[in-house]
């Protein structure tokens, strides 16, 4: 792979998987790359699982940090959790085999809002990094590294780790060069500086990412594809909950406080998400743009038919059939299409600024409006918050979506109040259902209640619902926020304790 190398000391660095692992050592805080399944290390973590394993079978304890962007891949976080190799991971996940250690209680998860990760490093606040496995996409003649998939915390991992290993995968499109904007004009407080992106298109950094050579102990070569899961075509819920938000836009339109061309789109993955991407394909919307964390499918539908015009990310997170549309028409792309650092496409200040409409999925919310986007029955973690919160809070609008229940009808996901809270009332501008959508702005907390009862909450539960807001509001502690404090997390017990927060017979 001679010209993906381009660089004769890099060359020279050529080692296998395996003895570029050899350098990573129990206790160790490793910093690896990856956001949402693309571009994290696929061989050296396999190799130092298998390193793992060997000690665990000698009796030797071998466990390390591992830091990343986001969520990653089998190869990765699945094969370093089955063989208890990691002691501690943050941020963002979404592997089975790790959501299962940190629910046992036998792996430590540090879950904080994704534009935090750089700056912390940079703070101290994780302590050193010993080593950063990152995965590029091919190293230039002047020894700079052209980005993979996803940029994430890379640029602030090969800046703080004291020895670096790079994997240099030949899977990715070498045309991915030219689409990365990494900007190195970040410091710490009291000296920092605004962060000059006044559009979504604005560039202000490097295409590429530097590295001290002399850090650099390895260089592996691999041809992996991304984790690249299926796309499923949206379900009925999600074509109703799209369908609410595009009648919200419309609305929003005819008020004049949005124009045709909305405001930069902040937008989850799956299925929702995808399906609110599928409606504006068809709305009669032009010129949009897209200020987000992963281009998924649905955007780059978008991109191909004129929706939208530009969409800057940190992250792919394509289908296979979305990589093959992507390298058949990659030039197209590359003009719109920008990658960036987390930091900075999760940065507050520029979500603000260019006044992004945040659209995140939920587990649940409450009457009141708060939302909980990570914990099934307050105790037991699904995925992390992610970008969720430096959106929501940022946005010029903050939407929460989920179907109305969840596990075949049994579960609410209006509850009387969230087992746990990742944003605040005060962060929840809009929630959405298959059943409708309750516009918060603008109400007081009883306000709030009434509309997310009438609006958001399924049939079967909403008498529940208005039973336990009239008894709160008749014999709560106050009647500001109405709350039953002994029964407000009953249904989360009922749960917990039977499968179904119903009562009565079917419960
Ligand atoms: N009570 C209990 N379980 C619930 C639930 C509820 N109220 N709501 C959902 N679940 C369960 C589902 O049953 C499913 O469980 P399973 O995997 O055992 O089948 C799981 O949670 C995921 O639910 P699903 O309906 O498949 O939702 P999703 O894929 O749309 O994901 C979130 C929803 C909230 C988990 C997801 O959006 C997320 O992780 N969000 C946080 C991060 C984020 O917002 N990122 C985007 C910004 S960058």
């Amino acid at each position: 792979m001679p010209e993906r190398i381009r660089h004769p000391l890099f060359r020279d660095r050529i080692t296998s998987a395996e003895e570029a692992a050899a350098a990573i050592g129990p206790g160790m805080t490793v910093a690896m790359s990856g956001f949402t399944g693309a571009g994290y290390p696929k061989a050296v973590p396999q190799a130092l699982a298998a390193r793992v394993e060997r000690a665990n079978a000698a009796g030797e304890r071998f466990r390390i940090k591992v830091l990343t962007g986001a969520s990653t891949a089998p190869e990765l976080d699945g094969a370093l959790a089955k063989v208890e190799g990691m002691e501690l991971r943050l941020p963002y996940q979404s592997d089975p085999a790790v959501r299962e250690r940190i629910n046992a209680g036998t792996l430590d998860y540090i879950d904080i809002h994704l534009s935090h990760v750089a700056q912390h490093a940079w703070f101290g606040f994780f302590g050193a990094i010993d080593v950063a496995v990152v995965e590029v996409a091919g190293i230039r003649e002047d020894g700079s590294l052209i980005p993979s998939s996803s940029v994430g915390n890379n640029k602030t991992w090969l800046d703080q780790a004291d020895k670096v290993i790079l994997e240099v995968n030949a899977w990715q499109p070498a045309a991915l060069d030219g689409m990365h904007d990494v900007y190195y004009g970040t410091a710490l407080p009291p000296d920092r500086r605004p962060i000059l992106i006044e559009r979504p298109d604005d560039r202000i950094g490097e295409p590429s990412l530097r590295v001290d050579p002399d850090k650099v102990i390895a260089v592996v070569e691999t041809h992996a594809p991304d984790r690249n899961s299926p796309f499923n075509p949206p379900d009925a819920a999600s074509r109703q909950i799209a369908g609410h938000l595009l009648d919200f836009f419309s609305h929003e339109i005819a008020r004049g406080r949005l124009t045709r061309s909305l405001l930069p789109l902040q937008s989850g993955v799956g299925n929702i998400a995808n399906a609110v991407l599928g409606g504006l394909a068809d709305g009669g919307y032009q010129g949009l743009t897209a200020y987000t964390e992963v281009i998924q499918d649905g955007m780059l539908a978008l991109l191909k038919n004129g929706t939208l015009r530009m969409a800057s990310a940190t992250s792919f997170s394509l289908s296979p059939a979305g990589i093959e549309e992507f390298n058949a028409h990659v030039d197209f792309y590359r003009e719109r299409i920008l990658l960036r650092p987390q930091e900075i496409s999760n940065h507050p200040e520029v979500i603000r600024r260019l006044g992004c409409i945040a659209m995140n999925g939920m587990i649940e919310a409450d009457i009141y409006g708060n939302v909980n986007s990570t914990h099934i029955a307050g105790s037991r973690i699904m995925n992390g918050i992610g970008g969720s919160g430096d959106f929501a809070r940022n946005g010029y609008l903050s939407v929460f979506m989920s179907p109305s229940t969840a596990k075949g009808g049994q579960v609410s996901g209006i509850v009387p109040m969230v087992s746990h809270v990742d944003h605040t009332e005060h962060d929840t501008m809009v929630l959405v259902t298959e059943q409708g959508l309750a516009d918060l702005r603008g109400l007081s907390p009883r306000q709030r209640a009434k509309r997310v009862i009438d609006t958001c909450a399924h049939p079967d539960f909403r008498p529940m619902l208005q039973d336990y807001f009239d008894r709160a509001c008749r014999d709560g502690h106050g009647l500001h926020t109405p709350h039953l404090l002994g029964e407000a997390l009953s249904w989360h017990q009922r749960m917990v304790e039977t499968g179904s927060m119903r009562t009565g017979p079917q419960g």
